[in-house]
């Protein structure tokens, strides 16, 4: 896989989503493995987290914006990545670290974090709401083939 054009690269704007979202599912499946394992349940909301906002929330994201690829290339769509996927590795980071030690100092970077992560998934909300139209809509405003009969 090479030399993709930009246009490709466009209409596929879920792949990345995906790709971070295995990923997550992948440390995730671990600290669940771990937790078992050692019958040390600490990290439990870490296990939760990074299932559910990274795996779950990352996956269904980029899929949402591989069915619909005018939702995936806009600007809030670019702001909900990159807001969620730097706040996802402080906020778990943060908080482990807070759950092992016990030490609060850190807990300004956790709740930074966990505001940006709550403004990546407003603004993919908003995102949702604006560009994602029905199909009507989308073939008033000129934007898909009208593949209704003309009687020509
Ligand atoms: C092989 C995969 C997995 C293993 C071994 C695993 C293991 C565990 C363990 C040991 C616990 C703690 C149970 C307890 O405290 O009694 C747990 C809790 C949990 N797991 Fe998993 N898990 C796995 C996959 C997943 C996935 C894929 C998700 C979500 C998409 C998930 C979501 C959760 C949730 C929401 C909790 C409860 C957390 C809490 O109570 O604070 N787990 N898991």
């Amino acid at each position: 896989m090479h030399s993709h054009s930009a246009q490709q690269e466009q209409a596929q704007p879920g792949i990345v989503w995906i790709k971070l979202a295995v990923l997550y599912l992948v440390v995730g499946v671990a600290i669940g493995i771990g937790m078992g394992a050692s019958q040390d349940f600490t990290l439990r909301p870490i296990h939760a987290h990074v299932n559910l906002l990274g795996w779950a929330t990352l996956a269904i994201s980029g899929l949402i914006y591989t069915v619909f690829p005018q939702t995936g290339t806009t600007r809030l769509a670019r702001i909900h990545f990159w807001l969620l996927n730097l706040a996802l590795p402080l906020m778990m980071g943060s908080l482990a670290y807070v759950l092992l030690t016990g030490d609060v100092q850190i807990l300004p970077a956790l709740v930074i974090a966990e505001i940006s992560a709550a403004v990546s998934i407003l603004a993919m909300t908003a995102n949702i709401f604006l560009n994602l139209q029905n199909r009507k809509e989308t073939a008033a405003a000129g934007m898909a083939p009208d593949v209704s009969p003309r009687g020509a």
